[in-house]
């Protein structure tokens, strides 16, 4: 079964609807093991309550190579086989992708190429767009620039604000992100 590394800075509501998603059959991993650079981030709490092993790292003042490579030693400690970005808020070290290249995805509240970078849903809704959604990518160097695995499109709707479409956006991340992981481990058992 896949072994899930997950990367959080905040409320972890993506990791939640995984770990949901987990408990209902609905996706065959692991989660082995939850970092979170922020100790009082959400997922922390939630991952503490539901016995799930995670560390509160501090990032703070610390060399982006220096903190990567504490990750990557917890990782490899627990066998992580795949690791799910999950509203982490920094970029990963060269090291650290090439460690897990091809296998680091990160959920993006746009329609990739369009609106990378942070506040995505403001980016689009200030657009004007009509049409926005999230993505889930492979992870590069670059800033949400990775091959793209899955996309679900989201109308924007009249009366919407950046709050009522960012809440649209995220109950269809929620959905995307553990589906494409169980395809992401079904090609992988196919593949070995
Ligand atoms: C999500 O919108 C995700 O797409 C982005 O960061 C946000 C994290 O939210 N990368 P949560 O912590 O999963 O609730």
């Amino acid at each position: 079964m896949i072994r899930l590394g997950i990367l959080l800075s905040g409320r972890g509501s993506n990791f939640q609807a995984i770990h949901r998603a987990i408990l209902e059959g609905k996706l065959n991993a692991q989660i082995a093991c939850v970092i979170s650079n922020i100790h009082e981030a959400g997922g922390v709490e939630y991952a503490r309550q539901h016995d799930l092993p995670v560390h509160a790292l501090t990032s703070k003042g610390i060399p982006r190579a220096e903190f990567d490579s504490k990750v990557l030693e917890i990782f490899k400690e627990a066998n992580v086989d795949l690791v799910c970005l999950a509203g982490y808020m920094r970029l990963l070290s060269k090291d650290f992708i090439s460690a897990y290249r091809g296998r680091i995805l990160n959920i993006h509240p746009s329609l990739l190429p369009s609106f990378p970078g942070l506040h995505a849903q403001r980016q689009a809704f200030e657009h004007g767009v009509k049409i926005t959604g999230c993505t889930v990518h492979l992870v590069d160097e670059g800033l949400d620039t990775g091959p793209i695995l899955a996309q679900t499109a989201v109308p924007v709707l009249h009366g919407d604000t950046e709050e009522t479409l960012s809440a649209r956006i995220l109950a269809e991340e929620h959905k995307l992100y553990a589906a494409t992981i169980q395809t992401f481990a079904e090609e992988r058992t196919a593949h070995q």
